[in-house]
Parts: C-alpha cells; structure tokens; sequence
C-alpha cells in the first residue's frame, strides 16, 4: 500500500488519565508538593485542548481519589482550594472554548462550597459538545461499582434483573463510551483504584514522565503507542483470523 493509501491512524476516542508525579515534580524543586499541583492543572488544560484537536471525544482525569483523603491536611485543602480557583478562573475560558465539564464521584463527602463551584462548572459548560472533560473528584472505582449497585437496588430490581448493562447504565460514566486509552504519568505502573469497570479493555499505557512535564511530545507518544496497538476485546488476533490460506 502507497503511504497516500494508508488509513488514517485510530485516534482513542475517551482517554482516561492519572495524573501522577505533581509531587515528586515539586519536591524536586524544593517546592511544597501543592506548588506540583499547581502545575499540575496547568498540564491538565494544555492537554486537554492538545487532545482535542486531535480528536479525542472524552478526556477523564484522576483529581482527586477517595483514598487522598489520607494526604497530610494542607495538601488535601491545597487541591480543595486549587479547585475553587480553577474554577473562579479558568471556567468562562473553558465554557467558550467548547469544554464540557462532569465531575464524576461522591459528592457527599465535599464541603457546600466546593460543591457549588462543581455545579456552576457543570451548569455553564452543559451544552458544550467539543470534548467531554470528567474529574473524578472523591472518586474510587471500587465505590462506583457499589453505588451502581445500590442504586438498582433502591430502584427496587430484582437480582435477575441485575446484568452488565443494568450496572454499567448505573456507573458514574454512564454517559461515555469505555476509555479506549488509560495513561498513567510518574513512572507508577497502578491503577490505583481509578476506573476499574470501565477500563476491562482499555489500552494500558505508562510513562516516566511526571504529571507537570507532560507536554504535546507525551501525547504525541501515547496517541501513537495506541494507534499501534491491536484491539481484540477477547478475540483473536488479526492475523490469526482469516481463513488459511487467505
Ligand atoms: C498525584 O500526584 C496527583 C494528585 C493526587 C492530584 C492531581 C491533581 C491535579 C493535577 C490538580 C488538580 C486538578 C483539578 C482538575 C482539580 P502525587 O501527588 O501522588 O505525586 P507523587 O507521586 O510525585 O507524590
């Protein structure tokens, strides 16, 4: 095949991201690890819009896990905080620019004034279609899956009546496709509780790089890592699939 005839290269059409390694990014400076975060959401809107121009549907970050809760107190009122000016700044950028913002997680958890600035978030940017940005925000795989449960239980199904399909239309991204792409940054390979029903056939993918450093050239990498991976979602390989022979 002539390089003009070859196919364009598949481009995930929902990424999942953990945005690992703000801390070690500060510390390395001799900075306080909230200075890493910082950071941290300046990465996170440079990539977004990198991602969407190249066609990425579906960006969903690892804010902010049930488990952070366990952070010393002034880093977990550092993110606290950097929500409530992130929004307080960056909100009217974004609604214009085409973003629209879910904040998928338990709410209930969350100070009245934090969850204020989630739905105004949510509220101004709901008619936006360029590309769907999900922060998980007090959010752990584990606890999707057993709020999924509860909640077909308080809709009163019956145990026959509880599949695949009556869960995943449950889950917390029940409005998004399944990631196609899972990149974790800072060199961990963990899942870390992040999106463990939706992620059964995501492409897995790791990289040194600690969260605030990771620039166009990372997306680049990971976007072309994927676009060389073959998907099978449990069945066979291409090339064992045709006929022999063929
Ligand atoms: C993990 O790095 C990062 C987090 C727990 C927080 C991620 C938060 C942001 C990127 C900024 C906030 C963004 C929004 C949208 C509110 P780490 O602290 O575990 O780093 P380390 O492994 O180097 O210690």
């Amino acid at each position: 095949m002539s390089a003009s005839r070859t196919p364009p290269a598949a481009v995930p059409r929902h990424v999942a991201i953990v945005m690992d390694g703000n801390g070690r990014w500060a510390r390395r400076r001799f900075l306080p690890r909230f200075v890493g975060h910082e950071q941290g959401m300046q990465t996170l809107l440079r990539v977004l819009d990198d991602f969407a121009a190249r066609g990425v549907e579906y960006l969903t970050v690892f804010a902010f896990s049930s488990e952070n809760w366990k952070r010393p107190e002034e880093e977990v009122s550092g993110i606290m905080g950097l929500v409530l000016t992130g929004v307080a700044k960056y909100l009217r950028k974004l609604a214009a620019e085409g973003v629209r913002i879910r904040v998928v997680g338990d709410r209930e958890g969350l100070s009245p004034k934090l969850r204020a600035a989630w739905d105004e978030a949510e509220r101004s940017t709901a008619a936006n279609t360029r590309i769907h940005l999900s922060v998980a925000f007090n959010y752990g795989g584990r606890w999707d899956v057993v709020q999924a449960c509860r909640r077909a239980c308080a809709e009163g199904l019956a145990p026959e009546q509880i599949d695949e399909a009556a869960l995943a239309s449950r889950m917390a991204l029940a409005f998004a496709p399944d990631p196609d792409l899972f990149i974790r940054t800072g060199g961990e390979m963990r899942v870390s509780n992040f999106l463990l029903w939706q992620t059964a056939y995501a492409e897995l993918y790791f990289s040194d790089c600690l969260w605030p450093d990771f620039g166009p050239q990372e997306v680049e990498a990971a976007l072309a890592a994927y676009a060389g991976r073959e998907r099978r979602f449990g069945g066979v390989r291409a090339d064992e699939s045709a006929p022999q022979g063929a």
